[in-house]
């Protein structure tokens, strides 16, 4: 090696062993990411989704759907307890994840509903326009990726008679609380299926093709704040 060479190669050397490492060390944490998600995650939402709070939630709007139900983010069939059978006709169940669904094989098995799978994401129902009778989203519209495409689908589908019932988180009304929503949004979904903390439930239900009837919105109990206002209502398509 030519004279004089021999410093800033070997400075060059060690800096790439760095850059390779960092690529080693981020590839690893990719890997390990890849199994959070397919296994741990679906687990830790399941669970999330099954506390008192949450349940308290769901007895407020499921006991009312009827008629053709369609679920959007079935998940892992949590709403089924809480479903009147002497008013459900048919549930359209649409869930997208197959490693969610296998978790709601257990209550699916149990329910004396009939219960029929729709394999694709709540932007893409597969449903004739005005075939339904109730639509129920519930802890769902913080995770749709394309909410108001969704949302709009929704309105679609449901008869004029027909009401869409929901109980999802979203945007505090307390400022301190809505800032630790933005700031925390980010690491949540990457923890938590692509879930956000920040979203204007009611803002985006009457942007995108419903009417509210009824809207209720309070903290849960027992639940970090940040995560835990609760919007639930009726709404109709308009
Ligand atoms: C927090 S879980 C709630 C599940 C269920 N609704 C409940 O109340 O227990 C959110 C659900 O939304 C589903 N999801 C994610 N992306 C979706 C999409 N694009 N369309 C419909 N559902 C979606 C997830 O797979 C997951 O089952």
């Amino acid at each position: 090696m030519p004279a004089g060479l021999e410093e800033p190669v070997d400075r060059w050397i060690t800096k790439t062993n760095g850059v390779k490492k960092c690529w080693r060390a981020y590839y690893k944490a990719l890997n390990k990411m890849g199994f959070y998600q397919k296994h741990i995650e679906p687990r830790l939402v399941s669970l999330a989704c099954s506390s008192p709070a949450i349940a308290r939630e769901r007895r407020k709007v499921v006991p009312h759907a009827e008629g053709v139900v369609l679920e959007v983010g079935f998940g892992s069939g949590h709403n089924l307890p809480f479903y009147d059978a002497g008013k459900v006709t048919k549930l359209f169940a649409l869930e997208p994840e197959e490693k969610i669904k296998k978790l709601a094989a257990k209550r699916v098995a149990a329910s004396p509903l009939e219960i029929d799978y729709l394999d694709l994401p709540g932007e893409q129902i597969p449903l004739e326009d005005r075939s339904i009778d109730t639509v129920l989203v519930t802890f769902t519209m913080c995770t749709i990726p394309d909410l108001p495409t969704a949302l709009e689908g929704m309105a679609r589908v449901l008869k004029p008679s027909g009401r869409m019932l929901f109980a999802e988180h979203g945007l505090s009304p307390d400022g301190s609380v809505a800032e630790w929503q933005n700031r925390l949004n980010g690491i949540w979904g990457c923890l938590g299926g692509g879930c956000n903390l920040n979203r204007d439930i009611p803002a985006l239900v009457t942007g995108n093709g419903f009417q509210m009837e009824q809207l209720e919105a309070q903290y849960a109990k027992n639940t970090p704040k940040f995560a835990g206002y609760i919007f639930s209502g009726r709404a109709k398509a308009i």
